[in-house]
C-alpha cells in the first residue's frame, strides 16, 4: 500500500465514522441538553409528563435515576438526544 491510499483510507474511515454518530443519535453517549431540578411532590412520571419527553429516552437521558427514591433540588435530564 502506498503512502497516500492509506491516507485516503484514514479519510474515508474517518468521514464513515463522523457519519455513523451523526445519523444515530440514539447509539453510544446520550447528550442532555436540559436539566431540571426535581420540585417538591414531583415524581419521575410526572416530570415525563411535565417535559413531554419519552420514557425511554429520559431513562437514557438519567441512567442512574432511582425514580423510587427520587429527591427534592436532584438534578435530572429533561431533553437531549
Ligand atoms: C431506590 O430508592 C429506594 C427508596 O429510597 C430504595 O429502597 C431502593 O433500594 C433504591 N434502589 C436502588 C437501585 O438504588
Amino acid at each position: 500500500m502506498t503512502k497516500s491510499s492509506s491516507s485516503s483510507f484514514a479519510l474515508v474511515l474517518s468521514f464513515l465514522l463522523i457519519t455513523m454518530f451523526s445519523t444515530a443519535p440514539t447509539a453510544g453517549f446520550p447528550i442532555c441538553s436540559t436539566i431540571h431540578g426535581v420540585q417538591v411532590g414531583e415524581t419521575c412520571f410526572s416530570i415525563i409528563q411535565k417535559f413531554a419527553i419519552e420514557q425511554p429516552l429520559f431513562l437514557r437521558l438519567n441512567p442512574n435515576i432511582n425514580c423510587s427514591g427520587i429527591f427534592v433540588g436532584q438534578w435530572v435530564c429533561v431533553n437531549g438526544r
